[in-house]
């Protein structure tokens, strides 16, 4: 049926789109006009969440997303679109099928004695160049794993992008359901723990020792909770995988005890990865396609994309929260920044050694002007000497620097009192605007 307008005097922008089976409708919504889009007949999802029927939901600007469909749905939309089109070639059968490998392995998991090798749930990392869709599979094998009831853990060992905080950190999460389209994963007491750089390669160290403090603090979890457990990880991992990045995969694998790794777009990682990997049967390496659908983004994007996610966790992903401004005195905290501080003198050092920075070494910083727009994070230490090794409880942001009344001027996402006047620095900042 054609649409028509409803009334008035501009053309509505309402249409329908008939999808076939197995097809999906790729969409990117325009820099600065939402869209409006809704399930008429059938049934569609959106990387593996079902959508409501009929319900018009409002994705955001700047959205890149595919509707799709198993058995046949006609979407309603309304609005503006950058891109649109549909597509009836997709990798969703492959990527249906691992989840149902992964399905029967929790299965089993949850039936094993706690003495059996089969105990444990599927731990999957997925692996890949940039733009490959990493997020966007793990974002699915979670939604498709909740939606019959499992709660996977999301592990997120990307500081560049945040899918579950900010940027510049590592984190995991239970999901307990399928991923909402559009607000993402609840942002309910993520374990999170703190880089500050939104590449690992500024510090490498420091980014494989909170990696390994997040494996053990889920292992501990895991020891007390059979749910968890059988239900396994999804672990998301950076675009990086040459050279050190390679690395950082290995450590990342052999840290979490990954037995399901998932190469996405590259027969060459694939490869390498499955070479290496050969000697431990328990672990399997997959390859699999990239879809046509996954955007690529440049550099300017990624940034513009780690500043929205800095501004949601203060503001909300739809501008629903309100942060609070507080004013600290400069005696009141202590911030540190971990690594590259100066390093030793060479006459403290044994005959022939040379200085060299310590990267896990804890540096206390002078509040100063420079300090202004960075995002530091808060941390759950009681003394400083476990800062490095302690998880985060949230971030600040520092809008005002008074030097003459020594006072810190900062956004927080609830009023009152930080939990720690413990703050970490590193080179994470935003301008708000
Ligand atoms: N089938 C699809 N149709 C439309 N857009 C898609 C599709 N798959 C992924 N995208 C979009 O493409 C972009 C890149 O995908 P994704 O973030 O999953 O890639 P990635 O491999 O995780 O990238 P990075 O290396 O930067 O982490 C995202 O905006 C995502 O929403
Ligand atoms: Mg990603």
């Amino acid at each position: 049926m054609a649409t028509h307008g409803h009334g008035g005097s501009g053309r509505s922008t309402v249409r329908q789109e008939k999808l076939d089976k197995e097809c999906e409708l790729r969409i990117e919504v325009t820099a600065d006009t939402p869209l409006r889009l809704r399930v008429l007949t059938g049934t569609a999802e959106i990387f593996g969440t079902e959508l409501p029927p009929e319900i018009w939901i409002t994705f955001p600007p700047r959205l890149k997303f595919a509707v799709f469909t198993w058995y046949g749905a006609t979407i309603e939309m309304d609005g503006p679109t950058e891109n649109e089109y549909t597509a009836d070639e997709t990798p969703m059968i492959s990527y249906v099928n691992v989840h149902a490998v992964l399905d029967a392995r929790r299965e089993r998991a949850k039936a094993s004695p706690s003495d059996s090798d089969t105990y444990q749930g599927p731990r999957v990392i997925v692996v890949g160049p940039s733009d490959s869709g990493k997020s966007t599979l793990s974002r699915m094998l979670l939604s498709w794993a909740a939606k019959l009831g499992w709660k996977p853990t999301f592990v997120d060992l990307d500081v560049g992008q945040g899918s579950i905080t900010v940027p510049g950190c590592i984190a995991a999460t239970p999901v307990e359901l399928p991923i909402d389209p559009v607000e993402g994963i609840p942002l309910e007491m993520p374990l999170v723990y703190f880089n500050g750089h939104v590449s690992p390669s500024v510090n490498v160290d420091l980014y494989k020792l909170i990696v390994r403090e997040l494996a053990q603090t889920l292992e501990k979890q895991f020891a007390g909770n059979a749910e968890s457990r059988s239900a396994g990880m999804v672990i998301n991992t950076m675009g990086w995988v040459e050279g050190v990045g390679y690395e950082l995969l290995l450590h990342a694998i052999d840290t979490f005890n990954a037995n399901v790794v998932l190469v996405l777009g590259q027969e060459k990682l694939w490869s390498m990865l499955n070479n290496v990997l050969k000697n431990k049967p328990n672990v399997d390496v997959v390859k699999l396609q990239r879809s046509g659908g996954v955007v690529s983004r440049n550099a300017k994007v990624r940034q513009k994309t780690r500043g929205i996610r800095i501004r949601e966790y203060f503001y909300g992903p739809s501008n629903d929260l309100s942060p609070h401004s507080n004013i600290s005195s400069f005696n009141d905290l202590s911030i540190f920044r971990i690594g590259g501080g100066p390093q030793a003198p060479r006459s403290a050092l044994p005959i022939g050694a040379e200085p060299a920075a310590d990267p896990a070494r804890l540096v206390p910083v002078n509040i100063n002007r420079d300090l202004l727009h960075s995002v530091l994070a808060v941390s759950y230490a009681k003394e400083p000497d476990q800062i490095i090794s302690s998880n985060v409880a949230g971030f600040v942001y520092i809008t005002d620097i008074d030097i003459q009344r020594k006072k810190i001027t900062y956004l927080a996402p609830c009023a009152g009192e930080l939990p720690s006047k413990y703050l970490i620095v590193g080179t994470l900042a935003w301008i708000e605007n």
